[in-house]
């Protein structure tokens, strides 16, 4: 059930003077820098017109305090975006510098983010393969609706959004009013609410996939388990909700990446806990990357103890050394010898199998298994990822190398085969091998992946 707005009002009005200080009663709406709402109009037209879209907004935190569609769409003329609807100034697009008047802290912590910089890709390989396959209708309804658009301006149009930029919300998307982003991107329209931001599916537009599946990694980890098997115990509703006060059965990806803990406010920059960096084709750490390892750790702390998630932590370095240096570092050497040589038959990025091949090798299996690793999610880790992994490298990548006819890159792959300790088993005996994986001889080979020198 929900209370109406005006037994709302006066129940807080009932609670402050009760409880005199009130404070966990909701801060009362700041007031925008804008004209004044034009008597409700808004409302009472959209209610029938738009009549779902009204009641998305009516059972909002924004309705119960008096937030209105102007306060949010009403704009002033000479904003590039502005238009004339009804008789009033408004935008249609509502930017994190919109949000931002009432939610300063939060707008100002997400543009420093990564996320709100997902826009800027054009440079990337990834802009660059979309657009020679695809073009723009692929770009735009691909890229862009997980990245975000440029938004373009058509002062012909009468609501001056250019089409193939409109509709977009993308996360890192470019606005015109300067801001970058959208805070829509997590928080669904037009209720806005907490409960939505805090579970996974609100993470799930974007951050699956084959190239980084963290939504299906967190669904088969134990703590996605956790969380929806017992998703009534989440206290999802709460105003605050610190992990190990108001809630402990599982944490979801708001939990780990932005939630508060009892010594560490919300944040709105996901990159502020994270110290590896598992997306790039070799894997580094972060600027500063033990103080964000830390903050992670706050987190895990709720639940567990040190020697576990110190655990956890040293098998991901391990796992993320592996990967470095038995496949990624040789392969990508191996690419820059093919180019440098103008070994490569056709001139054009991605003009070549073999450039699929290694994009693949560290872009789709190479990042599932240290996404796995990362977010206990075994069959990431293994199954869809280093198993693949192993099984191209060994025999796609390398055939494809050969077909080349590059002496210098077969010569390198050669001596790898063949003196590489952790590549060399090929040349063995499968009886002799196995002896060795019972006596620890062969693990000892990968022991030292276990101390990475971090410090590098
Ligand atoms: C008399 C009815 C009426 C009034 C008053 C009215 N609107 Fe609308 N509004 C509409 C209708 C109908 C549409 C959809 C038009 C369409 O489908 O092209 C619309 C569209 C919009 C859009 C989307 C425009 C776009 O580019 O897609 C926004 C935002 C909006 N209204 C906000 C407001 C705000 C804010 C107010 C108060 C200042 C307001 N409306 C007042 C009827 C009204
Ligand atoms: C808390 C701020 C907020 C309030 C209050 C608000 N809106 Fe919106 N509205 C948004 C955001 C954000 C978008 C998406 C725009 C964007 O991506 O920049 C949007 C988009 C829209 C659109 C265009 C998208 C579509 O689905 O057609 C319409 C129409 C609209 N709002 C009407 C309204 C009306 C009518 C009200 C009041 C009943 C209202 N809004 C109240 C934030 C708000
Ligand atoms: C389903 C949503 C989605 C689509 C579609 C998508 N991406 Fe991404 N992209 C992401 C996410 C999420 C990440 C971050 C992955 C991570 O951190 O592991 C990412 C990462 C990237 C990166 C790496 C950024 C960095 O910091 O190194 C680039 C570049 C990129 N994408 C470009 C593109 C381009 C270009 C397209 C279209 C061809 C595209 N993406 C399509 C969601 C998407
Ligand atoms: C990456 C997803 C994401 C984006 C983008 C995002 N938020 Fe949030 N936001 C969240 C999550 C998750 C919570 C819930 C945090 C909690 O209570 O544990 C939240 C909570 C909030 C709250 C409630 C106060 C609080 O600290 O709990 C406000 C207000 C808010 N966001 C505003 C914004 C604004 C404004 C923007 C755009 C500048 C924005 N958010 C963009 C994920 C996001
Ligand atoms: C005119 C001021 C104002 C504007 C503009 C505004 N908000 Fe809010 N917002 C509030 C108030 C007041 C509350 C309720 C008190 C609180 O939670 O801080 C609130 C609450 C929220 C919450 C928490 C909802 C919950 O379930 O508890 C989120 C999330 C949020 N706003 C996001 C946004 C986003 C995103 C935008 C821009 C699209 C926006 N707000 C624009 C004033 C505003
Ligand atoms: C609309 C798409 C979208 C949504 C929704 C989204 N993300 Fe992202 N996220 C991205 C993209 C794209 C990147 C990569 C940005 C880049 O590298 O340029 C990214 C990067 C990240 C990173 C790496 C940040 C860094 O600084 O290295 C984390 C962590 C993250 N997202 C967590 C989340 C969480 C948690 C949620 C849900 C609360 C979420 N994201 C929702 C698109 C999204
Ligand atoms: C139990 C905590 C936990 C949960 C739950 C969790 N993550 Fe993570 N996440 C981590 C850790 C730990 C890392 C690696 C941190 C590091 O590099 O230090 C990570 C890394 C990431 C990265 C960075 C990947 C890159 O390419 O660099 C993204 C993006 C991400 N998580 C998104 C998500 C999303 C989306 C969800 C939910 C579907 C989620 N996480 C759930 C703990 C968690
Ligand atoms: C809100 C509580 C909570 C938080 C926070 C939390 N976990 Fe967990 N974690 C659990 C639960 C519950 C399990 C399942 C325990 C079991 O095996 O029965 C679990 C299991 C694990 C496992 C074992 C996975 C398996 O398949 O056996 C690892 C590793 C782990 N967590 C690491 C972490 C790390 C690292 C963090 C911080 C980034 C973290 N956890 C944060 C609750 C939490």
């Amino acid at each position: 059930m929900r209370l109406k707005p005006l037994t709302v009002l006066f129940l807080t009005g009932f609670l402050l003077f009760a409880s005199g200080a009130g404070a966990t009663v909701p801060k009362e709406p700041k007031k925008p820098e804008r004209p004044a709402e034009p008597e409700g109009k808004c409302m009472t037209c959209h209610k029938e017109k738009t009549s779902g879209l009204y009641y998305q907004w009516r059972e909002s935190e924004h309705a119960l305090h008096n937030v209105t569609c102007f306060g949010c769409h009403g704009a002033r003329k000479d904003e590039p975006d502005a238009f004339v609807h009804e008789g009033a100034y408004i935008a249609t697009m509502v930017t994190p510098k919109d949000c931002g008047q009432c939610h300063k802290k939060e707008s100002e912590q997400f543009q420093a983010s990564h996320h709100a910089k997902a826009g800027q890709i054009l440079d990337s390989n990834d802009a660059y393969l979309a657009h020679v396959i695809g073009g723009n209708p692929v770009a735009i309804a691909g890229c862009a609706s997980c990245h975000g658009a440029k938004m373009e301006i058509d002062p012909g149009s009468a609501n001056k959004l250019k089409p193939g930029s409109w509709p977009n919300s993308g996360i890192g998307r470019i606005n015109p009013d300067g801001s970058l982003g959208s805070c829509n991107a997590c928080h669904v329209r037009h209720k806005f609410s907490r409960r939505q931001a805090r579970q996974p599916e609100t993470c799930g537009k974007c951050h699956l996939g084959p190239d980084h599946p963290q939504k299906e990694v967190y669904e088969e980890s134990k703590h996605g388990i956790t969380y929806y098997t017992n998703m009534e115990e989440m206290n999802l509703d709460a105003e605050r909700w610190v992990v190990g006060e108001d809630y402990s059965v599982a944490p979801t990806c708001a939990t780990c990446h932005l939630s508060a803990t009892k010594n560490m406010p919300v944040t709105h920059d996901a990159g502020e806990r994270i110290s590896w960096n598992l997306r790039a084709p070799v894997s580094h750490l972060q600027d500063d990357w033990r103080r964000k390892r830390q903050r992670m750790q706050r987190v895990c702390r709720n639940c567990h103890g040190s020697v576990f998630y110190e655990g956890h932590y040293r098998q991901l370095d391990g796992f993320v050394n592996l990967y470095n240096e038995k496949f990624a570092k040789p392969a990508t050497r191996v690419m820059e010898i093919l180019r440098e040589n103008g070994s490569l038959e056709n001139e054009a990025n991605f003009s070549n199998e073999i450039e699929w091949i290694y994009w693949e090798l560290w872009h789709h299996e190479g990042r599932r298994a240290r996404h796995g690793a990362a977010m206990m999610g075994p069959d990431y880790a293994w199954w869809h990822g280093v198993y693949e992994l192993g099984k191209h490298f060994y025999f796609k990548f390398i055939p494809a190398v050969r077909e080349t006819g590059d002496e210098e890159a077969i010569g390198f792959l050669d001596d790898l085969l063949a003196n590489d300790p952790m590549h060399n088993w090929m040349n063995r005996n499968t009886d002799e091998l196995k002896r060795g994986i019972k006596s620890g001889e062969l693990q000892e080979l990968y022991e030292h992946m276990f101390t990475p020198n971090l410090n590098e």
